[in-house]
């Protein structure tokens, strides 16, 4: 009934809630995997759940049913979750589980996935450019550089060529056409191997089009400003670049001063906003093998101070 497994269900519950939790925030609500095992293992608890998906949250708005008023969910943007503190709402603990849910792939019928035949779209709330429009518009260096900036395709430069020959004929408007431009972009015997020739394209077009990157340090500014002092924040990520940006947001955050080394006494006027609670974790063995997409999640924790 539902596709997406939650990523780093245990190490969620085992560190970033904790039994004296009275509201817990999901800015990334999904299929609601991590907040029903939240409501389940916290008898006491209250969720919020966002997603910017008004799809994924029906799903969720349905699976949460038996908890009642134990949950309630808000459409919205996770980088504008600061709008909840005008209806008087603070966190004791909040997750930010980056990126796109399974069912996005398998059920949206958006042309996340290049095994179907479906509709180029991959906005996750509908608003500004989708896929299509991108490819069929923008000119060659920009879609390379996409390619380029948001999965590091060694590619690139073939696949706009590609897609931009193309379309000069043909408008691009389905996933399996784009996957099959793609592929026949790249060279030979980088076909037909264990990993489509199109998966880093695709990553880095839906990336794209949602803005995906821009979203994460306002949204985890925003968390923690609704967050209560020695509340915790965890944020799981999935690919280097989402984790870049968290790790050194959260780095940048936890300095007490950012003088120069030579200056005697601190004039800078930072202050230390969090704490890092240990080191990041990753899946263990048992998840892996159970749950393939969890190989590259990364959890990071902070604690507000
Ligand atoms: C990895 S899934 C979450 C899965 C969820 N934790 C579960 O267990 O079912 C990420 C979700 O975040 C949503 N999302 C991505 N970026 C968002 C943003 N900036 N604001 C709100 N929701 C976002 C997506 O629509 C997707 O449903």
């Amino acid at each position: 009934m539902y596709v997406h497994t939650p990523v780093m269900l245990k190490q969620v519950l085992e560190n970033v809630v904790s039994d004296d939790d009275k509201m817990f925030l999901d800015c990334t609500l999904g299929e609601g995997g991590h907040t029903e095992a939240v409501l389940k293992t916290f008898p006491e608890i209250k969720v919020c759940g966002i997603d910017r998906d008004c799809k994924i949250m029906e799903v969720a708005k349905n699976r949460m049913q038996p908890f009642g008023d134990r949950f309630q969910s808000f459409l919205m943007n996770f980088s504008e979750v600061g709008t909840l503190k005008e209806k008087g709402l603070s966190f004791d603990s909040a997750l930010i589980d980056l990126g796109i849910s399974v069912f996005h792939y398998k059920v949206s019928g958006r042309g996340f996935s290049f095994s179907r035949e479906e509709p180029l779209d991959m906005r996750l709330d509908n608003e500004g450019e989708s896929v299509a429009d991108l490819v069929n518009n923008l000119p060659e260096e920009e879609l390379r550089s996409i390619l380029y900036k948001y999965a590091q395709e060694r590619f690139a430069p073939m696949i706009a060529k590609k897609i931009v020959t193309y379309r000069e004929k043909n408008p691009i408007t389905l996933s399996t056409q784009l996957a099959e431009i793609i592929e026949s972009a790249v060279p030979a015997k980088f076909r037909g191997g264990k990993i489509h020739p199109a998966t880093k394209a695709f990553q880095a077009l839906r990336i794209a089009v949602n803005h995906e990157l821009d979203y994460i340090e306002p949204g985890i500014r925003a968390v923690l400003s609704l967050l209560k002092k020695g509340g915790r924040l965890g944020v799981i990520t999935f690919h280097s670049l989402e984790d870049k940006i968290v790790k050194s947001l959260f780095k940048y955050m936890s300095l007490e001063c950012e003088c120069p080394p030579k200056i005697p006494k601190c004039v800078c006027g930072k202050i230390k906003e969090v704490e890092i609670v240990g080191k990041s974790f990753t899946a263990d063995d048992d998840e892996l093998k159970d749950n393939p997409p969890s190989r590259s999640a990364r959890l990071r924790i902070v604690e507000k101070i």
